[in-house]
């Protein structure tokens, strides 16, 4: 059985390409989903606390470890959520994701975005009036610092971040001359953050895509539908969706698909190869029509907060708290 191409990283570790995405996989099928994938070569899960499903992950991992894999043989990344971005609550997610999980440690540890809210309060602290109550004085540089005492603990391998642009990432190495080993991010055709891409080179940041089949957040047609991609798809005797990921790969990126249906996960994870042609075609999409669908901004309830500097965000009262200044985050 192929286990499929992996990436190295900062460290000298090697994360495998593609992974399984398991946001909004629903009760009773992300349990399925991870069992199918496991048996079927995925080494690497996409795990967050937010997703709200790790007990259920936890249990396909009994039954495939150590039977089909070994623990050491998988790659397990989760996330931070934003309300456990001060240091002591911090630790104590970890701790739960691990027991939620039922493992001892975590292959990759990240920062889910560079946005911190109130804590102990619950997943989505809200005030009266229904506003999501961010935390503006705890700065990223405070919860990167936190990470970096957790990994000390053995818990987690590696360490890294989610959502960060180029900026963020500047003010978090800045103050502690240590680089996030992936910054996993939006990416696929339509949204090709070309600066960012080439940031990450030069400081060697790995980027794993996320949504990379274009997840439709906005009521746009879906990528998988779009005619290039059917036609490319076609060609090469490929679904639209390996086209997609081989596309992302193409770019340097591990890739997370999320599926639930046996099908779809065993096809997403055959990689296949892109012409220097197609790839370029491909490319062309995004230049044509760039989209960024995930922005907290526009969720409901809105994060009232800039994160990505987009035309969208305008109207957020908050810049993120980079470095520890609050002042400098209350008010655009
Ligand atoms: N760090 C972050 O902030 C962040 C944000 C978003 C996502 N993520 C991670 O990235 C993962 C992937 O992103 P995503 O879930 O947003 O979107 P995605 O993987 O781009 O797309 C998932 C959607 O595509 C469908 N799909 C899967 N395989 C397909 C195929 N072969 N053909 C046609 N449709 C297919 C899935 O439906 P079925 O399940 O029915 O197949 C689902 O509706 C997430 O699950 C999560 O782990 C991280």
């Amino acid at each position: 059985m192929s286990f499929g191409n992996t990436i190295k990283l900062l460290s000298g570790a090697s994360i495998p390409q593609i992974g399984l995405g398991t946001w909004l996989s629903k009760p009773h099928e992300v349990e399925n989903a991870v069992e199918i994938a496991i048996r079927n070569g995925y080494r690497h899960l996409d795990l967050a606390q937010i997703y709200r499903n790790q007990d259920e992950v936890g249990r396909a991992l009994k039954k495939v470890i150590p039977s089909v894999v070994k623990r050491e043989d998988l790659w397990i990344t989760s996330k931070l959520w934003n309300s456990a971005h001060q240091p002591e609550y911090a630790a104590e997610e970890l701790d739960l994701t691990l027991s939620q999980i039922g493992t001892d440690y975590l292959d990759l540890y990240l920062i889910h975005w560079p946005v911190a809210f109130q804590p102990g309060k619950g997943l989505f602290p809200k005030s009266e009036d229904g506003a999501i109550l961010l935390d503006l004085e705890t700065s990223l540089v405070t919860t990167w610092k936190a990470l970096i005492n957790l990994q000390k603990t053995g818990k987690v391998k590696h360490i890294g971040v989610s959502n960060f642009t180029v900026e963020h990432l500047e003010g978090i190495i800045k103050a502690t001359g240590v680089k996030p080993e992936v910054n996993q991010v939006e990416a696929h055709p339509l949204l090709l953050q070309d600066n960012l891409v080439e940031y990450c080179k030069k400081e060697g940041i790995h980027l794993t895509a996320y949504s990379p089949l274009g997840n439709n957040l906005k009521n746009k047609p879906k990528l998988t539908e779009h005619p290039l991609i059917k036609e490319i798809a076609q060609k090469l005797g490929a679904t639209e969706a390996q086209v997609l990921i081989a596309w992302g790969a193409k770019r340097g990126y591990s890739v997370i698909p999320k599926s639930v249906q046996e099908d779809r996960i065993k096809s997403n994870f055959k990689q296949v190869e892109l012409s220097e042609e197609d790839y370029n075609r491909i490319t062309e999409i995004g230049r044509k029509d760039y989209t960024r669908f995930n922005i907290p901004n526009h969720y409901n309830p809105s994060w009232n907060i800039n994160l990505f500097g987009e035309p969208e965000e305008a109207t957020a009262a908050h810049a993120v708290n980079v470095s520890g200044s609050p002042e400098a985050a209350n008010k655009l």
